[in-house]
């Protein structure tokens, strides 16, 4: 089976996107040592994190990703600073990818807003630090969101002019996997932005660690249009809002939106949102009281961090140094 990567910004809680279009999907493709997940704080950094709480997201990140089901023992999780290799391979590819390229990204253009000579230069080059999290590593399987699937066609493209530059056929093609009908979790304010932690209205999503009360309140509050549930999937058509809700309902009972449209059809979206309440409060209740457990002994997630590192760190550093060695850098011993 192909080697899985993927990662994530502690940034802030894991949303309901996060999970829906990424976190759910790692869980059944944990293998040992073929599986890695990391929690990327140097990516987190490209926009301004308060040191204070920037080690305890990460911390807080690990426990969460443990809280919904992946196991330090039958994955590999870890931070994505404790392993060096990373930001090695990452100025490499700096070195690779081209300023036309990394003109294309979407996301720095969204991230960076109207003031972009403000935005920091570690944000303008990420997508190559994200190619090097994958690639220092020669996975090819990234299960990623939607959101993601411009930064891994750049990831190809750095892949393949450094093979092309340096005439090696040296690191694989990969394959983003972007599955699910929840692979672009929209926010529950505004049917035409993607659900983010970063959203400053925390009544845009919903956190992994939101009670019970506050997942109702945030549910009740989303943003609808006035028409009832349709019952098939046209009906959806130009309502951004209800599509979002169904695709959420759908996704976490585990079936496609055209079944929730065949037993919900017709209902006003008052009745609609109790059932999706029900229906989340019964599927993360389970994973934040599981978080907090973890949380009530930090050291014992750090101890299964460092352990992760310490595995990442013996598949990825031969790969760099083979990277480094194929470059032309004089080798350190
Ligand atoms: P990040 O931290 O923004 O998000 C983590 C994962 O969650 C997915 N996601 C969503 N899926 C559906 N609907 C949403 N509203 C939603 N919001 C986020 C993202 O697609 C992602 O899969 N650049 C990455 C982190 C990263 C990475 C990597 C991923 C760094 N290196 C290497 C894969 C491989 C990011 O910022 O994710």
């Amino acid at each position: 089976m192909a080697r899985v990567f993927s990662g994530i910004q502690p940034s802030g809680v894991p949303t309901l996107g996060n999970y829906l279009g990424a976190i759910r999907n790692w869980v059944p493709m944990q293998n040992g040592d073929e599986s890695l997940f990391c929690v990327v704080d140097q990516h987190a950094i490209t926009v301004f994190q308060n040191p204070g709480e920037l080690a305890s997201a990460t911390r807080e990140m690990a426990a969460s990703l443990i809280a919904c089901g992946l196991d330090p023992d039958r994955c590999v999780l870890f931070v994505q600073s404790h392993v060096p290799a990373h930001v090695r391979l990452g100025w490499i590819f700096n070195c690779i990818a081209r300023l036309g390229w990394l003109n294309r990204m979407t996301q720095f253009k969204d991230k960076a807003g109207k003031d972009r000579e403000a935005a920091s230069t570690g944000l303008y080059v990420y997508p190559n630090l994200m190619a090097a999290d994958i690639l220092a590593y020669h996975a090819t399987s990234v299960p990623v969101g939607d959101d993601q699937r411009q930064h891994l066609e750049l990831a190809n493209d750095i892949a393949q002019k450094f093979n092309h530059d340096y005439g090696v056929e040296f690191f694989p093609r990969i394959e983003p996997m972007i599955l699910g009908v929840a692979a672009r979790v929209m926010s529950l304010r505004d049917g035409s932005k993607k659900m983010s932690k970063s959203d400053p209205s925390d009544q845009s999503r919903i956190n992994l660690t939101d009670d019970a009360d506050t997942i109702a309140l945030k549910i009740r509050r989303a943003k609808t249009d006035a028409e009832p549930i349709p019952d098939h999937m046209a009906g959806l058509e130009a309502r951004p809002e209800a599509r979002n809700l169904v695709g959420i309902l759908a996704a976490i009972s585990g079936t496609l939106p055209e079944n929730i449209l065949r037993e919900q059809g017709g209902k006003g979206f008052g009745a609609f949102k109790e059932v999706l309440v029900e229906a989340l409060v019964d599927h993360l209740s389970p994973i934040a009281a599981e978080m907090k457990r973890l949380l009530n002994d930090p050291g014992a997630v750090d101890a299964a961090l460092h352990k992760g590192a310490a595995r990442a760190a013996a598949i990825a550093d031969p790969i760099v140094a083979e990277a480094e060695r194929l470059v032309g850098f004089l080798p350190p011993r």
